[in-house]
């Protein structure tokens, strides 16, 4: 499959495929890998890719008919050669249409999404944005789900979460029911939670990292802990010690789109080490 890498200062780096306009990899200027990727993710298009940062459109999870997280993530999106680095830092832009299949088989609706991937210039700052124009002709608005799927290196059972205290979330191990977050997040079993109404800044401080996002107010939270993983083909079975994962996104309400419009959201991520 074919993948793009971008570079800036010192030995930091952004790796993108284009299944899935797929962030897998982002060394920071020291060179300390943020994202996590499976090992054994499988890298033939025969299945999302496992770790790094899958794009979940236009359904989150299984929160609709769709297959779960949507189409995106399992689709080849296009490259833009011709796009260079901006003002902001080396840059890729990706871009998905929608097919025949797509209109007939998953979602009715046509669309264009573009995928920007920006390493800033000292490295130690990684910004994605996504795009999403309604090209409907018939006049149809359309309404999606999506969050930015991110898995973040760190010792998971040496991580703790703070931010989220008093907020709502929607327990997935207990089919979605309801919830409220008294005092901090612990990864002493499997976690599986959608948060709503998050801060738009966030953090995880055992990866010295801060995570700021722009229009997705809910932030997943998940480690699948010790028999989810055994259970994931494409995982080893003690990997669930090293990653968190925090997945911004747009959940408890979906985005709408009229035709001819863009719904836009981004995230930027600061590595502080
Ligand atoms: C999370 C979901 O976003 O993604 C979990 O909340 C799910 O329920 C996880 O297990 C991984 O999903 P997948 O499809 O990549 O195995």
């Amino acid at each position: 499959m074919k993948k793009d890498t971008i570079t800036a200062s010192g030995q930091s780096s952004v790796t993108v495929y284009d299944f899935g306009a797929h962030v897998t990899s982002w060394k920071n200027a020291s060179g300390k890998e943020i994202l996590y990727t499976s090992p054994s993710a499988k890298l033939d298009g025969s299945k999302a890719i496992r770790g790094g940062i899958p794009i979940c459109f236009p359904q989150f999870g299984k929160k609709g008919p769709l297959r779960q997280h949507g189409f995106a993530r399992n689709s080849f999106w296009t490259p833009d050669e011709s796009f260079g680095s901006t003002e902001d830092g080396p840059a890729l832009k990706y871009t998905l249409r929608d097919t025949g299949e797509t209109r007939q088989s998953a979602w009715p609706h046509s669309f264009e999404a573009a995928y920007f991937v920006t390493l800033a210039p000292d490295g130690n700052s990684l910004t994605v944005e996504l795009q999403v124009k309604n090209t409907n002709k018939n006049g149809e608005e359309f309404s999606f789900t999506t969050a930015l799927h991110s898995y973040f290196c760190c010792n998971s059972q040496e991580t703790t979460l703070s931010e989220y205290s008093g907020l709502k979330y929607e327990d997935n191990i207990e089919s979605g029911v309801e919830k409220t977050q008294h005092g901090i997040i612990e990864f002493g079993k499997e976690v599986d939670r959608v948060y709503l109404g998050t801060k738009s800044t966030l953090s995880l401080p055992s990866a010295n990292l801060v995570i700021e996002k722009v229009n997705m107010p809910d932030a997943v939270v998940w480690n699948p802990y010790i028999e989810k993983t055994a259970a994931l083909s494409d995982m080893p079975d003690d990997d669930w010690k090293k990653f968190i994962c925090i997945e911004p996104g747009r959940i408890g309400e979906p985005a709408f789109v009229k035709p001819g419009e863009t719904w836009t959201c981004s995230l930027t991520l600061l590595s502080t080490s």
